[in-house]
């Protein structure tokens, strides 16, 4: 079949303003997106800019938006976003990050958030055995988030980052929420100042739209729930005389 895949292009140093290119493609309908831009590229237009490395939804360099959805162009298959021949699909770069080229965003400010985090264990107690035991059960609790491909896929689906590009989105709380639940980590209180901000956890307002948007099925909107519970939990807890 062929599909007319419609490419918003921008170089901010020869374009006033993003537009749209069309490129007929000829694609088997179990082909993923990503082929069908690797054939643009290598047989269309050269120019044309995108992200990706694994082409296996392991790295979380191809998101983009699909049809107005965010997600990885190597997880979306051709017959998943065009039915019929001659269908068109519409690709854009992710929202909420600055475009450098077509496809590729500037993950900065998403990196620095997630960063702002302390994504790591926070554990200053020596390992009494070999080492930091859990309970599968315990382990359980977060096991979701630790499949997080830091594609930001869930930060251009936020609504709440639309108006307030402060706020520290949904990828950055959930990594957080990693190591809150952890019951081997110690690092509440380091985080406690970057989370429980009024650009922390408490500007999400539960739309969801994270949660669908991540192709790794992590239960993003959930987690940053929780979240705001440890943070009310605990903070209780040190008020009480
Ligand atoms: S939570 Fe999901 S959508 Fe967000 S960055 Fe991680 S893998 Fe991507
Ligand atoms: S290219 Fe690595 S996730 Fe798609």
């Amino acid at each position: 079949m062929n599909i007319v895949l419609k490419v918003q292009r921008y170089n901010p140093g020869s374009d006033d303003e993003p537009y749209f290119q069309s490129f007929t493609v000829a694609v088997d309908p179990n082909q993923r997106l990503l082929d069908a831009l690797m054939q643009v590229k290598r047989f269309q237009d050269g120019s044309l800019g995108f992200r990706k490395s694994c082409a296996h939804g392991v790295c979380g360099s191809d998101a983009m938006r699909i049809n107005g959805k965010d997600g990885l162009a190597c997880k979306t298959l051709i017959k998943e976003v065009a039915r019929a021949d001659g269908d068109t699909v519409t690709v854009e770069p992710l929202r909420h990050l600055p475009v450098q080229r077509d496809l590729i965003v500037d993950q900065g400010d998403f990196f620095k958030k997630y960063r702002s985090v302390k994504p790591f264990l926070i554990n200053a107690e020596p390992v009494l055995e070999k080492e930091r035991r859990q309970s599968q059960e315990e382990r359980l609790r977060f096991d979701d988030t630790t499949n997080c491909i830091l594609c930001a896929s869930c930060y251009s689906a936020c609504p709440v980052l639309a108006h307030n590009s402060d706020f520290l989105g949904p990828a950055a709380i959930s990594q957080a929420y990693r190591f809150l639940a952890d019951t081997r980590d110690r690092g509440f209180e380091a985080r406690l100042a970057v989370l429980n901000h009024p650009n922390g956890v408490w500007p999400c307002q539960n739309h969801f739209k994270c949660t669908q948007s991540c192709p790794r099925s992590i239960l993003i909107t959930k987690r940053i729930n929780q979240t705001k519970r440890i943070i009310e939990k605990r903070s209780q807890k040190a008020a009480d005389p």
